[in-house]
């Protein structure tokens, strides 16, 4: 059998999805003309997609045969979310970053007003895209659930909350768990999760999901504090070395760079084992595939 092309399997869905956020906003979108701009500039940057290509995955993994009239609107509208909570995360207010998707950050370009709007309207324009999915409104309902849960007051605004006021605190083992596992870790777990509930996966599978989810989701921030520390910043898009100037609680900080790597290698081994006792190495490749990506990663 034919290896499998991961890189050429992820092109194929980034297109895709980029083709649907195109549908879902496009340029001549109603509102205002500056809003939808701005909400366009951050969205189209050139972000990796990866949330949407987890709900995917999750969703081919248990058998969803629509994924045009069931899945994309649910996997474009996680990423509105997350493009969102990147264009508020760079604010002077917050992280005061000045690069994101290779480009100025949004209030650079717009002003602060605008980027808090864009930012708000790419939230709210998510869930106006999420409920256009064709699944059965009680799968819905669930996705709706999983995904508010994800970024809610015990999950990603909760987790910058704690982001926030951690700079200030001496670095903490506790504190960088709860930042790490709320800020990013639960959207990235219900982007899986959703997936699979949109297909009606049985309770196992998304069981396995929220297991696996959860492991990939932390392995995702401890190599994105890693590469805050010795990563490339064009290759990345974004600066680097801020977390360490900002005092950020990172796992780089808290546990050194060898112990952090560390860490996020035995998440992700212990998420691909997952994988595999589940689905078997040949269905779970995708999966496999994007895990293994995640953890060696160096943008
Ligand atoms: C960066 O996320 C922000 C974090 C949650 C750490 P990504 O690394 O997925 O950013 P894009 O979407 O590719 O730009
Ligand atoms: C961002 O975490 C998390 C969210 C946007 C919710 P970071 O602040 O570490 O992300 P980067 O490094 O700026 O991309
Ligand atoms: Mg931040
Ligand atoms: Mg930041
Ligand atoms: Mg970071």
């Amino acid at each position: 059998m034919a290896e499998f092309d991961f890189n050429a399997y992820w092109k194929e869905k980034l297109e895709i999805v980029n083709r649907a956020l195109e549908r879902f906003l496009p340029e001549d979108a109603e509102g205002p003309e500056i809003l939808v701009r701005a909400m366009r500039y951050t969205l189209f940057a050139g972000g990796k997609r990866l949330r949407p290509l987890l709900a995917i995955i999750g969703y081919e993994l248990s058998g969803g045969k629509d994924l045009e009239g069931e899945l994309l609107p649910v996997a474009c509208g996680i990423e509105m979310i997350h493009t969102f909570s990147l264009i508020h995360d760079d604010l002077p207010a917050m992280d005061n970053d000045d690069f994101r998707r290779g480009k100025p950050t949004n209030h650079r370009v717009f002003g602060e007003a605008i980027a808090i709007l864009a930012g708000d309207a790419l939230f709210s324009h998510a869930f106006h895209t999420i409920v256009q999915s064709h699944v059965p409104p009680d799968r819905l309902v669930m996705v709706l659930r999983e995904i508010t849960d994800a970024i809610g007051l015990d999950g990603m605004l909760g987790g910058q909350v704690a982001d926030v006021t951690g700079e200030k605190k001496p670095p903490s083992e506790e504190i960088v768990e709860y930042i790490h596992s709320r800020k990013t870790g639960k959207f990235i777990r219900a982007s899986l999760k959703v997936g699979g509930i949109a297909a009606g996966a049985s309770t196992e599978t998304v069981k396995l999901f929220h297991s696996v989810g959860e492991k990939i989701g932390l392995t995702f921030q401890i190599v994105d504090d890693i590469l805050d520390e010795i990563g490339e910043k064009d290759r990345l898009g974004k600066s680097v070395g801020k977390d360490r100037e900002s005092g950020k609680q990172t796992y780089v900080r808290v546990f050194g760079l060898e112990e952090a790597k560390k860490k996020a290698r035995i998440l992700a081994d212990s998420a691909i084992s997952e994988v595999e006792d589940f689905f078997g190495k040949e269905k779970g490749k995708p999966l496999i595939s994007l895990i293994k990506f995640i953890v060696e990663r160096n943008y």
